[in-house]
């Protein structure tokens, strides 16, 4: 008789605890209807995102035996048109010694015909230390991975929180940026090279906490992603450890960008500010990736990381969290645009409301605008008159906007105490406004993608209703579609 593998083991256990909770899973009114979950447990980072071979990929962190963190997985989605998702077989188990505590975050990339996973084994030790290991897994269908083992061990320099590979290549030369905190306890951005994205060296530190001209900036940072953008290049970042300030930095981590130039010889990013990619409450660890249509689209995880996860409503029904809406970005004046694909108009399913709207002091409920999981868009929108406008979303989420502060701010009901809480940025107009709603999340794209807003929500489940305020004038062209 064959031994069964750890693989399969693992792979066994998981498949059985999707198949003894999946009712109760799915009894659950916050399930969300168009945006990816774990089929049971808990859900983080997307990885290996990839469109390889004409299918989208998505990866992600999961622990499918508990609605907390611990050994991670690698859960799978496949997607023709970024809409539609097919659950997969499992991609990694935490099966072998150097990921026996989880395969943590990595990146996809093609080598002739090979779609290749780069990822981070973590494993404690007997005396409860953290190891790291930057290890590979390939395939040639996309669905059943075999692993390599560690293609690169922990460099001088750094303590082991070091992790998240992000791989590309340049011609021949292949290129690989790794999350990372210097022995002296500050995050980093290391840079290492290949000629075959098996045997790496350390190019060195191109950006970090205390680098350049930047001054203290956290203690760790996570998830790096580096590309180019109309000939910029990009570091998109997780930095943990940076203190609220003002309007920013609002959550308990941050995920952000800097612009600036890579320049791989002098192992140098020289770089701007960093800039939040999300003002709402739940966004972190995105990834990005290049597609055949010429985009650079990107998806996070709407969560943050050590935040209420006990308090969580969903961890009664066996399972937390979710990903992100896929986005393109576009650089438009120095600045990052996400807008949501254009593939999500396939989500609509009838035109609810289409009217020209013009409120004087008053708030009202549109005939048609109510609903759970809706895409609502107000264009042309005039607040020549205006002190304030709002839209309130299922009596848990106010979107509202004050021209004279040039304030925008979305407030949520908490799910812990249930007192509204806010997050806000300055916005010096607002034109237009794209909100997609779930049945328990929302996500605001405003200005095309000027500023993006992610939050979870958990209204009354019966609670359909939207409505509109205006103190002083609102003009602006609403739409809404139910999806
Ligand atoms: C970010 C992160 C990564 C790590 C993964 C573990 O949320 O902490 O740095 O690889 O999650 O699940």
């Amino acid at each position: 008789m064959k031994a069964v593998t750890k693989d399969q083991e693992l792979r066994n256990l998981a498949y059985a605890e999707i198949q003894q909770h999946q009712k109760l899973v799915e009894a659950d009114p916050y399930r969300l209807l168009y945006h990816l979950m774990p089929p049971v447990g808990l859900l983080n980072d997307p990885n290996g995102v990839i469109q390889w071979q004409g299918i989208y990929h998505v990866f992600y962190q999961w622990m499918p035996f508990d609605t907390d963190h611990g050994a991670k997985f690698w859960g799978h989605y496949t997607s023709t048109d970024l809409v539609n998702w097919k659950h997969e077989e499992i991609g990694l188990t935490p099966s072998e010694w150097f990921e026996k505590n989880g395969c943590y975050s990595g990146s996809a990339i093609d080598h002739e015909g090979e779609l290749r996973l780069y990822y981070t084994g973590n494993v404690k030790d007997e005396q409860g230390e953290r190891q790291s290991y930057q290890c590979l897994a390939t395939s040639y269908d996309g669905s059943v991975f075999h692993k390599k083992g560690v293609v690169l061990e922990l460099p001088d320099g750094y303590t082991a929180h070091f992790r998240d590979p992000k791989v590309w290549k340049e011609g021949s030369d292949w290129y690989m940026v790794v999350g990372a905190q210097s022995t002296d306890e500050k995050g980093m951005v290391a840079l290492f090279h290949s000629k075959d994205g098996l045997e790496w060296s350390h190019l060195g530190a191109i950006a970090g906490s205390g680098i350049g001209s930047l001054g203290e900036f956290g203690y760790m940072w996570e998830c790096p992603d580096l590309f180019t953008l109309n000939e910029q290049d990009l570091l998109i970042v997780s930095p943990q450890g940076l203190e609220a300030d003002g309007l920013h930095y609002q959550n308990v981590y941050q995920a952000g960008y800097f612009i600036g130039k890579l320049d791989c010889q002098k192992a140098a990013f020289e770089h701007g500010n960093f800039t939040e990619l999300d003002r709402g409450f739940d966004f972190y660890a995105p990834q990005t990736t290049s597609d055949d249509k010429g985009r650079r689209l990107l998806i996070g995880w709407m969560s943050v990381p050590d935040q209420n996860e006990q308090e969580h409503p969903t961890i009664k029904h066996k399972w937390i969290h979710n990903l992100t809406l896929p986005r393109e970005l576009t650089l438009v004046n120095g600045k990052l645009f996400q807008a949501p694909a254009e593939e999500l108009k396939e989500l609509r399913k009838n035109q609810a409301v289409d009217a020209e709207v013009a409120l004087s002091n008053e708030k009202i409920v549109w005939p048609g605008l109510n609903g759970k999981t809706m895409e609502l868009e107000l264009t042309d929108i005039d607040l020549a008159n205006a002190q304030l406008v709002e839209i309130g979303v299922r009596d848990h989420a106010r979107i509202i906007y004050e021209p004279a502060k040039k304030l925008f701010t979305l407030a949520r009901k908490s799910y812990v105490d249930g007192n509204w809480e806010k997050r806000q940025c300055k916005l010096s107009s607002l034109l237009s406004l794209t909100v997609y709603l779930d049945h328990s999340s929302i996500e605001i794209f405003i200005n095309g993608g000027e500023e993006v807003f992610s939050a979870r929500i958990f209204p009354d489940p019966e609670n359909e209703t939207i409505f509109i305020l205006a103190d002083g004038t609102l003009k602006g062209n609403l739409k809404k579609w139910d999806l």
